[in-house]
């Protein structure tokens, strides 16, 4: 391991007083500048950095996002194109790694980050495929105003937010309420399945920049998700991007391209330490994000 340079700044805790730096870092990394996601981000979760040693704003981030005391994800790790191969991204990965303890730390790896991942102890678990497109709600058996298919209802924080979180939990493994109860204000809509009177399924939809994205979404079978998917993405005037749970594929892929949306990119799914997953996953269809594992 190299030592780190006793002239570079150290690893800082970053506020929202430094989204337009991280905002100009995604850019220098070709990635959209984020302004809702990032502040999402910072105010839910923990933000580090590290500040560029020649005064041009930051040199690097990554952003850590517990869930109760015994999961966490890490995302947002960029390093200003100019300090790539430093180990830059080593420090900050291991500035976290020493915050998360002993709880379970997961995160979707892009092929430009997962040699870094390995060689710090992630191992692949899994895959998560983005899909983008404009989505055609069409008329088939599945389709938009079919009286055969499921139907959702609009979510209510108040008479929903309790079950909802109850359903994740048994899903995701770990607490994620205090981001759910910010998803109600993030959210264009949240919405819910239900069997019963009871909660099945949920999902939510969010505009960041030119793209409705959808999720997270967390359904018992996949008419389910096909549902919600339909009743999130059915009315939208752009392009959707749904990242999609590798176990999903098949079926739920090829409805999914069916109504005009294409896998776009895929990402690694990557555990610390060789732990096993916690939740029932089977049900987990969609990342809220990938930042957010
Ligand atoms: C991925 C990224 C954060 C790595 O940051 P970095 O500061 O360049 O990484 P480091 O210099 O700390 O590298 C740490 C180790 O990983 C290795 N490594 C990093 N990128 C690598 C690559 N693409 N291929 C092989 N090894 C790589 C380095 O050799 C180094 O090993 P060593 O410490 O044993 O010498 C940076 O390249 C980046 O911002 N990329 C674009 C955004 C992105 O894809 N982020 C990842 C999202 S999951």
């Amino acid at each position: 391991m190299k030592p780190a340079d006793p002239s570079s700044p150290p690893v800082r805790r970053l506020g929202l007083g430094d989204v337009p730096h991280c905002l100009d870092l995604a850019q220098d990394r070709s990635w959209p500048r984020e302004e809702r996601k990032w502040r999402l981000l910072l105010e839910n979760g923990e933000g580090f950095g590290i500040d560029a040693p020649d005064g041009g704003g930051l040199a690097g981030t990554v952003v850590l996002t517990r869930y109760g005391r015994t999961a966490a994800a890490v995302g947002m790790m960029l390093v200003a194109s100019r300090y790539n191969g430093q180990g830059l991204g080593r420090r900050l990965m291991n500035h976290v790694l020493a915050e998360v303890g002993d709880a379970t730390l997961f995160l979707c790896a892009t092929e430009y980050g997962r040699p870094l991942y390995e060689k710090l102890g992630f191992e692949t678990v899994g895959v998560v495929e983005a899909w983008v497109g404009r989505f055609d709600a069409g008329d088939g058996p599945h389709g938009g105003s079919s009286p055969q298919r499921k139907h959702s209802r609009l979510a209510e924080p108040g008479r929903d937010l309790a079950a909802l979180c109850a359903l994740d939990i048994e899903v995701f493994g770990a607490d994620r309420s205090r981001l759910l109860a910010r998803l109600f204000a993030f959210a264009e809509q949240v919405r819910v399945v239900e069997r019963d009177g009871e909660i099945t399924g949920y999902g939510a939809a969010w505009r960041s920049g030119d793209k409705l994205f959808v999720g997270p979404v967390v359904a018992e079978d996949d008419e389910t998700a096909r549902a919600l998917v339909t009743d999130l993405a059915g009315g939208a005037d752009v392009r959707i991007r749904i990242d999609l749970h590798h176990h999903h594929h098949q079926e739920l892929t090829s409805w999914i391209a069916g109504r005009g949306v294409a896998q776009a990119s895929t990402t690694s799914f990557m555990v610390h330490g060789g732990r096993a997953l916690p939740g029932d996953r089977s049900r987990l269809v969609a990342s809220f994000m990938s930042a957010l594992g």
